[in-house]
């Protein structure tokens, strides 16, 4: 680890609980915690698409929020509760195959973490439809109705969903 002119880093340990298991990383002070996840502690499932806070790819929970990961200094989750998308049940996906909602492996792990979130947050429709709650996921290629499809979808399984789309 070298700042520029080759002068030596200090690192930070940094201790957090990751999808419910307590780990430990020495990180560099500008380190992302998108890269941590993926690079260090090997959970590749979060991706980069923009790396500025615009498309969502990169979707993990810190405390139960949604947030971007390429925004978040690995040293500011000192001490939090962070989940990345391997900490899903795997029927997560069911929905989106059902609906069609068949996106690139660029986006899907956002997609399906913010549309989680809102399943397991079903109180959030009623002030916001899940159009809006999922307007920080972007896809540049296959569109959204299959997304909000597949939501609305999870939402019924689960019995709740008033304002779906
Ligand atoms: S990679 Fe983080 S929001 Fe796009
Ligand atoms: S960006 Fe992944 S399907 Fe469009």
């Amino acid at each position: 680890m070298l700042r520029p002119y080759g002068r030596p880093m200090a690192a930070l340990s940094v201790s957090f609980s990751l999808n419910g298991s307590p780990v430990t990383v020495d990180v560099d002070p500008s380190a992302r915690l998108l890269d941590t996840l993926r690079y260090q502690l090997g959970l590749t499932g979060t991706k980069e698409g923009c790396g500025e806070g615009e498309c969502g790819a990169c979707t993990v929970y810190l405390d139960g929020l949604p947030v971007n990961s390429c925004l978040i200094p690995t040293y500011q989750v000192r001490g939090q509760r962070v989940a990345t998308v391997e900490s899903l049940d795997p029927g997560a996906l069911e929905p989106f195959e059902r609906c069609g909602a068949t996106q690139c492996g660029a986006c899907t792990p956002g997609v399906v973490m913010t549309a989680w979130w809102i399943r397991e947050h079903p109180e959030l429709l009623g002030t916001h439809s899940i159009r809006e709650l999922m307007a920080g996921n972007l896809c540049r290629c296959t569109g959204y109705d299959g997304i909000v499809d597949s939501v609305a979808e999870a939402l019924r399984e689960t019995g709740s969903g008033r304002r779906e789309t």
